[in-house]
């Protein structure tokens, strides 16, 4: 299974600026020697076993799916794979599998069969406003998404680590949740959550925000810094749709503070902001550049 793995990075990795959403996407993805031969003994394999011709098995799919979601993930962190949207990128694995082996002819059902449902899928997840210009240009860039250091966090959003309340939530930590990591160094008790986490402790987990639930009156802290409140910005122009379930999501969020609870995050929701209850919650905002601000929502305490 190892050397299956790697195959299929080192396949994803050759081609992770080829873009999908090109035209002729099916024709400029190169398929490497490794991958092929990789894919040659497994069907070899599989024909010599005639329990493996039925059904490839879930691990290598669900692998594959996981795989490729990363890759995604890593170009565009804008993008978004929701579970539905999983069952069906594993379904076109199990399909392309069966395909070769009906037909015996990897390279034509990768061209042919493969790739074009691979791309119809990635497109399902675009905005519509970027589909016509992706589809003439070859090759895509990486959206940029950083990973900061802790003491820079704390310095930009303004956190007091003497003075921090527990417990402390850091939503979208980054893969090495580097400041929940120095906030226990510290003897702080914080957590944080990530839908990429390079390895997932107690205290760190996987976990798309969409689907992490916030409990009411629970957090004594709550950091997000450039993760959710980014994409919220995100959707705001660009997804009408998802913008509402970050609405529904935020409100979560500020309700899940306990009393005379903070959340730090950055950048700012300006539109959002201004529709606050000031009965309930108090705004402080540092401006960092241009109209991009750090916010601090202390939630006032009702006693
Ligand atoms: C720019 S990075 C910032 C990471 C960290 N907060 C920092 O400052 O170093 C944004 C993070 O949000 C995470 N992210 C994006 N969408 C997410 C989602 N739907 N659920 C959970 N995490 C998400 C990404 O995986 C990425 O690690």
């Amino acid at each position: 299974m190892r050397s299956v793995k790697d195959s299929i990075h080192k396949q994803l990795e050759t081609n992770k600026s080829k873009n999908l959403l090109y035209i002729d996407a099916a024709q400029v993805i190169e398929i490497e020697p490794g991958f092929l031969n990789t894919l040659d003994e497994m069907l070899a394999s599989a024909k010599q076993n005639s329990s493996l011709t039925r059904e490839i098995p879930y691990d290598l799919v669900s692998l594959s799916a996981q795989l490729f979601i990363e890759k995604l993930y890593a170009i565009n962190q804008y993008l978004r794979v929701d579970p539905d949207k999983v069952g069906e990128l594993e379904d076109i694995y199990r399909q392309s599998w069966q395909k070769m082996l009906e037909t015996g002819d990897i390279q034509g059902t990768l061209r042919a069969f493969h790739y074009p449902k691979l791309s119809r899928w990635v497109k399902a997840l675009y905005p519509d406003q970027f589909l016509e210009p992706l589809k003439f240009t070859p090759n895509i860039g990486t959206v940029v998404c950083e990973e900061y250091s802790a003491q820079f966090q704390i310095d930009i959003l303004g956190i007091d680590p003497e003075h921090i309340r527990e417990p402390v939530m850091d939503i979208g930590c980054g893969r090495e949740g580097r400041l929940v990591r120095y906030l226990r160094s510290l003897g702080i008790e914080a957590y944080g959550f990530d839908r990429s986490l390079a390895l997932q402790k107690s205290y760190l987990q996987k976990k798309d925000w969409f689907d992490y639930p916030f409990e009411a009156d629970t957090w004594g802290t709550i950091i997000s810094n450039m993760a959710f409140t980014n994409h919220l910005h995100f959707a705001y122009r660009h997804d009408r749709a998802q913008f509402e379930q970050y609405l529904l999501k935020t409100r979560e969020i500020i309700t899940s503070l306990a009393d005379g609870g903070r959340f730090y995050y950055a950048p700012g929701l300006p539109f959002i902001e201004r529709l606050l209850d000031p009965a309930h919650y108090h705004l402080d905002r540092n401006r960092v550049i241009g109209d991009v601000f750090v916010s601090v929502l202390t939630r006032i305490s009702s006693s």
